[in-house]
């Protein structure tokens, strides 16, 4: 089973406690940062953009998970600039070229990942397995933090955890977005995902520096 990786999503940061919120990430290990771009399309909400993920990289060595909720990815993967550590998700549903664009996101040098939604069935994502660092499993419908899980969501995981071992792909991960709160997140690891994206149902309920501090360290325990 691969290693918990914490993904503190960044639209939950507040931004004028931005460089002592990213120290704090620092010391407690953050594996990495979660960026929701949104593009007020393949979702009803616009986020964080090209110019915010530039400023990150230049202020943290933390690498950067791009979570892509924008329709034609394929499009628009160079606007992004993608280090060498980044992963990069883009949504199933929003490409008519989810080869393609994985293939882009590879070519420029990022680990790709392939995002559902939670009506969307598994087999959207069974042909580009090979392909795959990791599949992202969106446990709430994306667009928004702070809502409520979608219960349906916690079978997947177990039903791809399985299919992705049967199957030869024991490497490729499995992360979760949306209400990765402690009980949420135990049932969700034990269901066999590895990269936890933590937002305001997690430890960013707070900008407080040590309050979030000890939320790092009461959610590694969760192994
Ligand atoms: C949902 C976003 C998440 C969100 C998760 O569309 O992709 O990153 O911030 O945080 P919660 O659900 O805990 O508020
Ligand atoms: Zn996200």
């Amino acid at each position: 089973m691969h290693s918990v990786k914490l993904c503190p999503s960044m639209m939950c940061v507040n931004p004028v406690k931005l460089a002592e919120t990213l120290r704090t990430f620092e010391d407690g290990g953050i594996e990495y940062l979660h960026i929701d771009v949104m593009d007020g399309h393949f979702v009803p909400n616009f986020t964080l953009g090209t110019d915010y993920c530039k400023a990150l990289h230049n202020i943290s060595k933390i690498p950067l998970d791009y979570h892509l909720m924008i329709e034609d990815p394929e499009d628009r993967i160079s606007w992004f600039e993608i280090h060498k550590d980044d992963v990069v998700s883009v949504h199933a549903e929003a490409t008519r070229q989810l080869q393609r664009t994985i293939d882009r996101i590879a070519e420029a040098g990022g680990k790709p990942i392939a995002a559902i939604n939670p009506a969307t069935p598994l087999c959207a994502i069974e042909e580009v397995l090979p392909y795959l660092w990791g599949v992202l499993v969106m446990t709430v419908s994306p667009g928004y933090a702070g809502q409520k899980l979608v219960e349906s969501t916690i079978g997947k995981i177990r039903h791809l955890r399985t299919m992705l071992d049967e199957r030869g792909y024991e490497n490729v991960r499995i992360e979760v977005d949306g209400n990765v709160s402690y009980p949420n997140m135990q049932r969700m690891r034990e269901a066999g995902a590895d990269m936890f994206v933590i937002g305001s149902s997690g430890f960013l309920t707070t900008d407080d520096a040590q309050t979030i501090a000890a939320g790092i360290g009461e959610f590694r325990k969760i192994r």
